[in-house]
C-alpha cells in the first residue's frame, strides 16, 4: 500500500500543489481526531490523504478557479467523489472508497468514518485561503458552522476542535492559502526599490511623491481582498470589489492592468508620476506571477491563468525578495539622501 500511496502523492504534487497541501492538512486533522476518539490513527490519516483523490481527474483550470464556479463546472467538480471511490477500488484500496464517495454528502446518517473525514475536510476548506472565491473564516467560525449544519455527531466536532488546536499550536497545518499572494509588504518594498532605483538613475530624489505613487499602485491590485494591506484601509470598497469579482480576477488580469495603466497615462498626459503608477502596478503582477495561483491573461477568461508557481506567501522566496528590496532601498536612501 505504501508504494501506491506515494505514487498517488507524487501525482497530486505534480498536478496541483493546492490539492496536495489540502489533502495533507485533512490527513493530519483526521489523524488527530481519530487519536482523540481512540480510533485507528493510521487508517484515518490515509483516508484524509485519499478523500479527494478523484480530483486528479478534474481539470486544473477548475480546481484553481478564483471565482464562484458555474453550474456545469460544479457538476464536473462534484464527480470527484465518484471518481475517487472508483480509483480507490481499482487500486485495491476499497476500505477508503466509501469515505471518498460520501465525503460531500451533507446528510445526518453518514457512517462515523465519513463524518470524521468530512468535518476535517470542511474545516480545512473553510479556514484556508486557497478557496479564493470566498474569504476564509476563523477557526471558531468554522466550528460554529459545523455545529449549525446539525449533521455531525457532537463527539466528532469536539474531537476536531481539540485536534485543530493541537495542530495549530504545533504549527503542523500548512497555510495553503499562502500560495495565492505575495505578502503586501513584499509588493510595497519591491515597488519602492524599483521606483527609487529609477529616481537615482534619473538624478531625482529617492524619497519623493512618485515613489509613493509606485508603492500605493503596487498595493492596488489586492484591493479585491478585504484582508490585504490596502483592503484593510478601504474595507467597504474592498468588500464590494471582492463580492463583485472575487479575489485575483479582474485586478490581477493583464488586459485590465494594461487598460487601467493606459487610462492613467493618457488622462495625465503621460506625466512622470503616471509612469510610476504603471511601474507599481506591473511590479505587483510580476511578483504574483511567481506565485502558485499566478495571474490572469484576461479578466474575461477565468481559466487563462499564467504563473511560474514558485512562491508561497511568507515562504523563503517571498521573505528573500522582501529582504533584498529592503537592502536595496536602505542602500539607495543612505547613498542618495
Ligand atoms: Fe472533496
Ligand atoms: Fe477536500
Amino acid at each position: 500500500m505504501q508504494k501506491t500511496l506515494s505514487l498517488i502523492l507524487q501525482n497530486m504534487s505534480e498536478k496541483n500543489a493546492t490539492l496536495l497541501t489540502h489533502s495533507l492538512n485533512v490527513a493530519k486533522l483526521c489523524m488527530v481526531i481519530a487519536r482523540n476518539m481512540g480510533m485507528d490513527e493510521e487508517f484515518y490519516y490515509t483516508a484524509g490523504l485519499l478523500h479527494d483523490v478523484g480530483k486528479l481527474l478534474v481539470p486544473n483550470a477548475l480546481l484553481d478557479k478564483s471565482i464562484t464556479i458555474g453550474k456545469e463546472e460544479l457538476e464536473i467538480l462534484k464527480n470527484h467523489s465518484k471518481w475517487g471511490a472508483e480509483i480507490l477500488r481499482l487500486l485495491g484500496l476499497e476500505q477508503f472508497s466509501t469515505i471518498a464517495l460520501l465525503h460531500h454528502q451533507d446528510t445526518a446518517d453518514l457512517p462515523l468514518s465519513v463524518q470524521i473525514v468530512s468535518v476535517a475536510d470542511k474545516f480545512e476548506t473553510m479556514t484556508s485561503l486557497w478557496r479564493q472565491y470566498k474569504k476564509p473564516v476563523s477557526h471558531k467560525e468554522a466550528i460554529d458552522e459545523l455545529w449549525r449544519m446539525q449533521i455531525f455527531r457532537p463527539t466528532v466536532i469536539e474531537a476536531l476542535a481539540i485536534a485543530q488546536m493541537e495542530l495549530i499550536t504545533k504549527k503542523r497545518i500548512t497555510k495553503v492559502g499562502g500560495g495565492g499572494d505575495m505578502r503586501g509588504y513584499t509588493h510595497l518594498a519591491f515597488a519602492f526599490a524599483a521606483a527609487s532605483s529609477i529616481q537615482v538613475l534619473t538624478h531625482k530624489d529617492v524619497l519623493s511623491l512618485p515613489v509613493m505613487v509606485a508603492g500605493i499602485s503596487a498595493l492596488l491590485p489586492d484591493v479585491d481582498h478585504p484582508d490585504s494591506l490596502l483592503g484593510r484601509k478601504v474595507k467597504l470598497i474592498s468588500w464590494v470589489v471582492n463580492k463583485l469579482f472575487g479575489h485575483r480576477t479582474v485586478t490581477h488580469s493583464i488586459d485590465f492592468a494594461v487598460g487601467l495603466c493606459l487610462t492613467v497615462l493618457l488622462s495625465s498626459g503621460f506625466a512622470y508620476w503616471a509612469w510610476m503608477f504603471v511601474l507599481g502596478y506591473m511590479t505587483h503582477l510580476l511578483l504574483d506571477n511567481l506565485t502558485k495561483t499566478g495571474i490572469k491573461l484576461s479578466m474575461f477568461r477565468h481559466d487563462s491563468t499564467i504563473g511560474l508557481r514558485l512562491v508561497k506567501t511568507g515562504g523563503v522566496i517571498d521573505t528573500a525578495i522582501f529582504l533584498i528590496c529592503l537592502l536595496v532601498l536602505g542602500f539607495l536612501i543612505t547613498k542618495h539622501v
